[in-house]
């Protein structure tokens, strides 16, 4: 296994990152995406035994129903907060819960059959990095499972509506909803994978009334949202103008009273 020492610089970016997951209470918005996990776990067939790497892991959305399909689950995240909260609520489950970072995984090379990011590693600065990680520590013949917000999606758009009030990202870092492009995915794996399966579909939100509800809710409890407040605070106009880009974004995706967030699902043998 190769590791490496990461630069000052990559220190305080991973530090920066992990407070802003730390922020508000990304539990509760996981709450609202559970049957995400499931279909993930559905989609990988999941055998009663198979060693199972769950990366950016958050609470456990996919580590909860892969233990509970009978996987020896690892689930990982840079943030220790989220990973409490898993714990705390699954402790029951001999799921092993760990620091790490999707950029530089601390497992030796081919050690999973399996490993699954549900809207996670899109949140890494380099995807190159965690892909080669991915595919790096799952055996041949394994499998990787991804969920990511495509980037023409509800919450895609999102982020782009957020961007001009936000922090700048860390200099180098691609944007995250590219990760939802089967292209993009394409070439992070090339030819290290084979028997690709996409599929593009949405998952139905229906805990809001309307757009201000939803962005009352992410404005409390999503970290990129509430740091992006938080980089505007001081300007009441540009709060007022980010309050209503995000209603009138929001209500465009209500549909009979409920939301459709999309995303791209990703099944690849590793090769
Ligand atoms: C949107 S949450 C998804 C969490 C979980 N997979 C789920 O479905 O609820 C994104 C997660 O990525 C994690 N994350 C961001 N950058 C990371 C990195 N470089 N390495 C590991 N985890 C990272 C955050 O801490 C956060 O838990």
């Amino acid at each position: 296994m190769t590791t490496t020492q990461p630069t000052p610089f990559d220190a305080e970016i991973k530090a920066r990152h992990r407070k802003l997951w730390a922020a508000g209470d990304y539990p509760a918005v996981a709450d609202l995406i559970t049957p995400l996990g499931r279909r993930l776990v559905d989609a990988l067939h999941i055998k009663s035994g198979e060693k199972v790497l769950d990366v950016a892991a958050g609470a456990g959305n996919v580590a909860v129903p892969a233990a509970r399909a009978g996987g020896h689950v690892v689930a990982t995240d840079l943030t220790p907060e989220l990973l409490e909260t898993g714990e705390s609520r699954h402790g029951d489950l001999g799921i092993t819960w760990r620091t790490a970072d999707a950029e530089d995984l601390p497992f030796d090379d081919d050690d999973f059959d399996i490993a699954t990011s549900c809207v996670g590693v899109m949140f890494a600065p380099n995807h190159q990095k965690c892909a080669d990680e991915l595919v790096r520590v799952v055996r041949p013949g394994g499998r990787i499972g991804l969920i990511n917000w495509t980037p023409t999606g509800f919450i895609g758009e999102l982020f782009g509506v957020m961007k001009p009030y936000a922090p700048p990202p860390p200099p180098g870092a691609q944007p995250g909803p590219l990760w939802g492009s089967t292209d993009h995915v394409r070439s992070l794996f090339g030819d290290r994978v084979t028997d690709h399966r996409f599929t593009t579909t949405t998952v139905k939100i229906d805990e809001f009334s309307d757009g201000a509800a939803f962005r009352d809710f992410f404005k409390a409890y999503y970290g990129p949202t509430i740091v992006t407040y938080r980089n505007i605070a001081d300007d009441p106009t540009r709060v007022a103008e980010l309050d209503t880009a995000i209603a009138e974004l929001a209500d465009r995706y209500f549909t009979d009273g409920h939301m459709e967030w999309e995303y791209l699902q990703a099944v690849l043998t590793v090769v």
